[in-house]
């Protein structure tokens, strides 16, 4: 039987990873994979991560099942730091999920469930794993343009003209802050824009959100996320904890269904447990429990915010150090949007031949539509990466 097996289309980014591990070279530099490090080269665990990790070590007494939708302490720490107060709790649906991918895939799966044989609107371009679940699940895809490659930020104009060809009942799939994989972001006049959009054509958002704190700040980032979900009568959104509490390997994630007509709470959460339960039963607990611990807690938590705070303030210096030197050896702004992208990637805008030289002449892994991970950098690499961007011809 397993003769008849294909082989699947290997994922860009995870194949950058085991490019970078197989180059000896000790100058290479990994801008690939969206996983933060700091100016040592590490991916450090958080400190009030492991002050929560000892505390549940100390205090844990079981590790038997949870339910199917998680630990309510922590679906209910995460619904408040996403959305604060601006749903009331009883039009929310929240349930645990196996990272963000997990909630990705979930809230697709309920998406298809709902409607089957619906479309979804995806932007171009966004996170290829969307796509490949997308299409694993067979679900249509639509796409929006999105980026605008002269100037590199959002091209809302066409953005706005496509998702008019949407019809009611379709999904529209956004990205609720730091844009994977651009760096290009919406505003607030531009989200209300989107939302009176969603409404008109009485389309279905669902918000992927995987980097709140990464951009502009915890709040700041989810701005958008909240005037969708408190402006619509339905959407969902899927969020995860990979990044903001750098426990990526817990896989903890979360998706939320909003709806106005709070009657439907019951049948909506049920069915999210029922989709938990056909994928994997019980959602991880661990990595749930760390970030209820940190929530629930604080001193944890304003530690917590603290550090993510450090991290997002070192990423935008050095995004802010590489324009710079772009400007000094190139003479021109025309690097200068690096600065105003927000998030860990930002996309370069060159083309994959010089995406190839940079890998080949220089040992700089970026993912070949030429989305660099700004959190691989530190102060010593910024310039050799410069020097590297102008010499590949950039
Ligand atoms: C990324 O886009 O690099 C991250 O979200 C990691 C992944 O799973 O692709």
């Amino acid at each position: 039987m397993f003769e008849t097996l294909k082989k699947q289309p290997a994922d860009k980014i995870l194949q950058l990873m085991l490019m970078y591990a197989d180059d000896p070279r000790d100058q290479k530099i990994d801008l690939g994979v969206g996983v933060y490090k700091n100016a040592e080269g590490v991916t450090p665990i958080m400190r009030a991560v492991k002050a929560a990790e000892k505390r549940i070590w100390d205090e844990q007494t079981t590790k038997t099942y949870t339910g199917l939708t998680g630990d309510s302490a922590f679906t209910g720490g995460m619904t408040r730091l996403l959305l604060a107060d601006a749903v009331a709790p009883e039009a929310i649906s929240a349930v645990a999920t196996t990272g963000g991918t997990g909630a990705v895939r979930l809230g697709f799966e309920l998406i298809q469930m709902m409607k089957p044989g619906g479309r979804i609107w995806i932007s171009d371009p966004t996170w290829p794993n969307h796509i490949a679940i997308l299409n694993y699940l067979g679900i249509e895809i639509k796409t929006y343009r999105y980026f605008d490659a002269e100037t590199r930020g959002v091209d809302f104009d066409a953005m706005m003209e496509d998702l008019k060809g949407a019809e009611a009942g379709d999904a529209v799939l956004l990205h609720g802050c730091c844009h994977n994989p651009t760096g290009a972001n919406l505003n607030m006049v531009q989200w209300q824009e989107v939302a009176d959009l969603l409404n008109a054509r009485r389309l279905l958002p669902m918000i992927d959100i995987a980097y709140q704190g990464f951009g502009d700040g915890l709040e700041e980032d989810a701005a958008g996320t909240r005037l969708i979900a408190s402006s619509v009568p339905e959407c969902l959104i899927a969020s995860s904890c990979s990044k903001n509490f750098g426990i990526y390997r817990e896989r903890t994630g979360m998706l939320m269904a909003i709806s106005a007509d709070t009657a439907r709470k019951p049948l909506v959460l049920d069915t999210m447990a029922t989709l938990n339960r056909l994928a994997y039963s019980f959602p991880p607990d661990h990595g749930a429990r760390i970030v209820a611990t940190i929530l629930n807690d604080d001193a944890l938590r304003a530690d917590w915010m603290a550090e993510l705070e450090e991290v997002r303030l070192s990423m935008l210096g050095l995004r802010q150090q590489l324009a710079d030197e772009l400007q000094r050896l190139t003479g021109s702004d025309r690097f200068a949007f690096l600065a105003g992208h927000r998030g860990m990637f930002s996309r370069l805008g060159v083309s994959p031949e010089i995406v190839e030289r940079l890998r080949t002449d220089y040992g700089v892994y970026m993912v070949g539509d030429s989305r660099m991970n700004i959190a691989g950098l530190n102060s010593r690499t910024v310039p050799l990466l410069a020097q590297a961007i102008v010499d590949a011809g950039a």
